[in-house]
């Protein structure tokens, strides 16, 4: 894969937390257009497995996706003790189990790589800064077209400098986690995907994918006519049959309409976009362990609410214009995209005629 051209240039946008099953990848990917894992938590095994699982549905470009940690000491137990607290004193009572605290808070990116280098998916790409260079010079070796989130111009630099293929510029209205290159998130312009792609388009010469509040064709028609060369969509695929979301997190996007999203460090230590609920405005000011200690820490609670069908107390990951997601298999979701920028090009057309 040497760029989108033979391709519908829409990417199923990777969302790690088992929302991104073989069957939803696969049916985006059997559509023309690109499906991905979001593998940051899953195991070697399991992306082995997965991707054993993806084969038998398509033969078609995949991507596969992992987070770049940085690599960080074990938080002072003062520190632990007070997130512990701030957690258990919530109204859901959970119990916060402690056993995550100690090294290592993360899976190996190397070993995560194993069964990717035996699989080869088309595509590779990394959230939240650069990976090594030999990973990214292996990766390409092998074939694969690697890309890395941006959300300012220096990122992006930085990722041109770095030899990437392509970059996925994300704007604020992405749902989940704000892939900035430094972990607290200091520094943050905070562009929409829109000011972020009129910034890259003069400087980066790399292609650009635009990823954050894309939800129609008339949204990617703008982009594409704009000079991204493809969009990367999350939200809209949450609702989708194949894809592995849980219930609960679905019907908010459905049916809790009146809500609004927010930005928040208290599910995992990092920002994050979720659907406004109980859990977020609680922790709005509190005091968190850094990502993703935090995430682990958290885990107990979130799980607790999974069990108990309690929406409050789960990472309700969303964009801002999640109002717009469609509960539908993934080709028919493809087919109205593409059939409404059809209308809306020939729309465009017929106004400068
Ligand atoms: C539930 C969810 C999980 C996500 N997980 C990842 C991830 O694992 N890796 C990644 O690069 N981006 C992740 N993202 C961000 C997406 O790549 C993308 O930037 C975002 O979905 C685009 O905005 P939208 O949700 O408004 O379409 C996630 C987004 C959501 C909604």
């Amino acid at each position: 894969m040497k760029n989108f051209q033979n391709h519908v240039p829409i990417i199923q946008a990777p969302m790690a937390g088992g929302i991104t099953t073989p069957e939803l990848v696969a049916a985006v990917s059997n559509t023309g257009a690109i499906g991905s894992f979001g593998f940051a938590y899953s195991s070697a095994g399991k992306i082995d497995s997965d991707l054993c699982e993806v084969r038998k549905l398509t033969d078609k470009s995949i991507n596969a996706n992992f987070f770049v940690f940085t690599e960080m000491d074990a938080p002072p137990d003062k520190d632990c003790k007070i997130a512990i607290e701030i957690l258990e004193s919530l109204p859901l009572k959970a119990v916060i189990s402690d056993s995550s605290l100690s090294a290592p808070f993360f899976l190996s990116l190397e070993h995560q790589l194993e069964p990717i280098w035996k699989h080869k998916p088309e595509m590779l790409t990394f959230h939240f800064g650069l990976p090594p260079k030999h990973i990214l010079q292996k990766a390409q070796s092998l074939g694969m077209y690697v890309g890395i989130t941006a959300t300012s111009l220096g990122e992006a630099e930085a990722i041109q400098n770095h030899g990437a293929d392509f970059v996925v510029a994300q704007g604020i209205e992405a749902g989940g986690h704000r892939g900035t290159f430094s972990a607290d998130g200091k520094g943050d312009e905070k562009l929409s995907t829109f000011e972020l792609l009129r910034v890259l388009k003069g400087e980066c010469l790399l292609p650009i994918v635009c990823a954050g509040g894309i939800m129609s064709g008339e949204d990617i028609v703008t982009y594409l006519s704009e000079g991204a060369a493809a969009v990367q969509l999350g939200t809209s695929f949450l609702c989708c049959n194949e894809a592995g979301t849980n219930p609960i997190h679905k019907n908010y996007i459905l049916e809790e309409r009146e809500r609004e999203t927010v930005y928040t460090k208290g599910f995992s230590g990092r920002w994050a976009q979720s659907i406004q609920n109980e859990f977020t405005s609680l922790m709005e000011n509190e005091y968190v362990l850094p990502f993703p200690v935090q995430y682990t820490l958290s885990s107990s609670l979130r799980k607790h609410a999974v069990k108990t069908g309690n929406g409050e107390y789960q990472s309700l990951w969303a964009g801002t214009e999640f109002k717009k997601a469609r509960a539908l298999p993934v080709a028919k979701l493809i087919s109205e995209l593409m059939s409404e920028m059809d209308s809306y090009k020939r729309k465009q057309g017929d106004k400068t005629k």
